[in-house]
């Protein structure tokens, strides 16, 4: 098998600047990420506060990095892209693919797919006005999966640099099958490079999309990376180590994000928010993890919930996920 190129999905909330950076300080395996969305507005600098996550002084990752922009403007979009440029960003991705009912509404993200000429007309006006290459990330539709299909042929002719498909529609949000028929058609039809997102959460999953899906430019991991880190590395079979090496660099991992946060956000409360999002994924990748997130819902002291994390580690408890 070729070694797969991997991408780490943008999660928003989650994987930010403080993920990323503690992420590969930590761990290997990404060769890229791309940025939860940042909503397009007219941007006049490169120190505009909305690009704050992609700061090149607020990022020190070993993977490359994709900003991703939330628009259905294209004068917004250029704007935002150009500025970017000036961060030194040579690709930016358009999300199409968001499927919050709010901004589907809108005709933004999902919401886009059901209006091919608006989104044909945007592509059209962008492309030539960036000096950015251009990456898209599509779901298979907003309400039903032949919206996008039946754009393919239409994107054949445009210098795109790749499309990442997530195969499910917008009103599936992150629920139920991935659709590998509908996608398998778009791989058919599409001359562009495709990287595939969706529920690839072990080893043994990887290892069946790629044996459908060999010919595939590129994997996206989203949230199985967020339960089991370290799942990258043991898809490309780097690093290994015992079951307490990894429990340490797991701890060390929560403790640069924790002490990240603890240097950038204002309130306690803020704090215990941010480590809570992450535990809803943590929690699953220990034996028992849903008591430790249980008494951390509970508490909104940083002091607190630190004990209780630090009683939780010294218990040693088993990574189950990460076996897996
Ligand atoms: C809480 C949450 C936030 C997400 N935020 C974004 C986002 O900002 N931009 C985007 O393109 N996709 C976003 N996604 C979708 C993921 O990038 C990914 O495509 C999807 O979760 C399927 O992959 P997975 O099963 O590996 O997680 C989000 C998903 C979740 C669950």
């Amino acid at each position: 098998m070729k070694k797969p190129i991997l991408y780490m999905a943008p999660i928003q909330g989650i994987t930010n600047c403080v993920y990323r950076n503690a992420y590969s300080l930590l761990f290997d395996g990404y060769d890229f990420a791309v940025t939860p969305f940042i909503r397009s507005c007219a941007v006049t600098s490169n120190t505009c506060t909305a690009l704050q996550d992609v700061f090149p002084q607020s990022n020190d990752t070993r993977f490359g990095l994709i900003p991703q922009i939330l628009s259905n403007t294209p004068s917004d979009f250029i704007s935002m892209a150009k500025a970017l440029f000036g961060l030194g960003y040579k690709t930016v991705n358009l999300n199409l693919g968001c499927p919050i009912k709010q901004i589907r509404n809108k005709r933004r993200g999902a919401g886009m797919l059901p209006f091919p000429d608006e989104i044909m007309r945007m592509l059209n006006t962008i492309i030539p006005a960036i000096p950015n290459q251009l990456s898209i990330k599509v779901r298979l539709g907003s309400e039903n999966n032949r919206e996008f299909i039946d754009l393919v042929p239409l994107l054949n002719d445009l210098p795109l640099k790749e499309i990442i498909i997530h195969p499910r529609i917008g009103r599936q949000m992150y629920e139920g099958e991935v659709d590998l028929t509908a996608f398998a058609e778009i791989l058919s039809l599409s001359k562009h490079a495709i990287i595939y997102s969706g529920d690839i959460d072990s080893p043994a999953t990887f290892k069946l999309l790629v044996s459908r899906f060999p010919d595939i430019r590129g994997w996206m991991i989203g949230r199985g990376g967020i339960t089991n880190p370290f799942l990258p590395e043991q898809i490309k079979k780097l690093r290994g180590g015992t079951a307490q090496d990894k429990l340490n660099r797991f701890i060390n991992f929560h403790d640069e994000i924790f002490n990240a946060y603890q240097k950038t956000l204002s309130k306690p409360v803020f704090i215990t928010n941010k480590m809570k999002e992450l535990w809803k994924y943590w929690a699953k990748t220990f034996a028992g993890g849903d008591k430790l997130f249980k008494a951390i819902s509970r508490t909104r002291s940083v002091d607190k919930y630190l004990v209780l994390v630090k009683e939780y580690f010294d218990s040693k408890p088993e990574m189950s996920k990460v076996k897996a």
